[in-house]
């Protein structure tokens, strides 16, 4: 996010147009928390994690009259622009107060889960699949050295997009994502063959979904239905956090720059996203459609790593 945030305010700058930070998102606009930027004040950010502004959720932004606040402090403070980062909650807010104050709003796809429709990647996924993808790595020096079954419990509430990317990044035998059903009967079965074979040790990797601790859940059911012994490991909010890759500077900075650019077209009510390599603008609407994974993935981890 702080890439992002550092090539909004520079490329406003460079335009000439003044840019002020809201702190905390939408709570930080409903209490009138500004923070005038100028070059200086986004520099050496680029490289970390988080955000400068900082961040909230803000559950009294579902309220009109929270919302007319906040309109009413953005005017009293001449900001007639907004660029707003965040997931999909965010840009409901922002289409919130797009159509009852006529704010003009820019989005950017800022959330590690990925699963927003319409854009290929959002800020931090990367970072985040990275970061879990080294943790595998390391944990299956154990696991090969000791003869153990891991399972990792990633991010993700209601989406298992970070769980595929790392499980095949990470060469994970099985990966449970919240939409699809898991069969553990099956899971078992396949286990018990690579077992035969000679296998001796495997990593799972499960989407968080619902609750944070599914993985413990998964250890109880797999030791009373088939006496495994597997180790939990749960990721969570490791996986927020740290440098950013390069990959997500190199989004944050096109997004800013590409956000400040349909603004001053005059373009407004839309977020930034990715379609491949290219950036492209999509109607806020269609964040709130649901992204589904590519369940070929689950089965292609598993066949790579028999
Ligand atoms: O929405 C992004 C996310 O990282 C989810 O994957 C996770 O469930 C959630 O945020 C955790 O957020 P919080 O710490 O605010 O509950």
């Amino acid at each position: 996010m702080n890439a992002a945030v550092r090539a909004v305010v520079r490329t406003a700058l460079f335009h000439g147009i003044k840019v002020d930070g809201i702190l905390q998102g939408y709570t930080g606009l409903a209490l009138g928390r500004f923070l005038p930027l100028e070059m200086g004040s986004v520099a050496n950010i680029i490289q970390r994690g988080g955000t400068i502004l900082k961040a909230g959720r803000c559950l009294e932004f579902h309220q009109t009259e929270t919302r007319k606040t906040a309109a009413e402090n953005a005017r009293r403070q001449g900001i007639d622009a907004l660029v707003c980062i965040g997931g999909d909650g965010s840009f409901k807010g922002a289409q919130a107060l797009m159509q009852e104050h006529s704010i003009r709003i820019v989005g950017i796809p800022g959330t590690i889960d990925n699963d927003i429709f319409g854009t290929d990647n959002t800020l931090g996924f990367d970072t985040a699949v990275n970061t879990a993808m080294e943790a595998i790595d390391r944990l299956r020096d154990t696991a090969a050295s000791h003869d153990r079954l891991f399972i990792v419990e990633v991010m993700g509430r209601n989406s298992g997009f970070i769980a595929i990317d790392v499980g095949l990044a990470g060469g994970a035998e099985e990966v449970f994502i919240p939409d699809v059903a898991l069969n553990l009967d099956q899971v078992i079965d396949r286990m018990r063959i690579s077992m035969q074979r000679g296998k001796l040790s495997s990593i799972l990797v499960t989407a968080e979904g619902q609750k944070p601790g599914r993985a413990y859940d998964l250890a109880d059911q797999l030791r009373k239905r088939a006496n495994l012994d597997a180790k939990v490991c749960i990721l969570g909010h490791i996986q927020r956090g740290g440098s950013p890759t390069a990959a997500d500077r190199l989004l944050g900075s096109r997004m800013g720059a590409a956000a400040v650019e349909l603004l001053r077209n005059n373009e407004h009510g839309f977020f930034v996203g990715t379609d491949g390599p290219r950036l492209k603008k999509l109607p806020f609407a269609e964040a709130g459609k649901v992204r589904h994974v590519d369940r070929d993935l689950i089965e292609l981890t598993r066949i790579l790593s028999r």
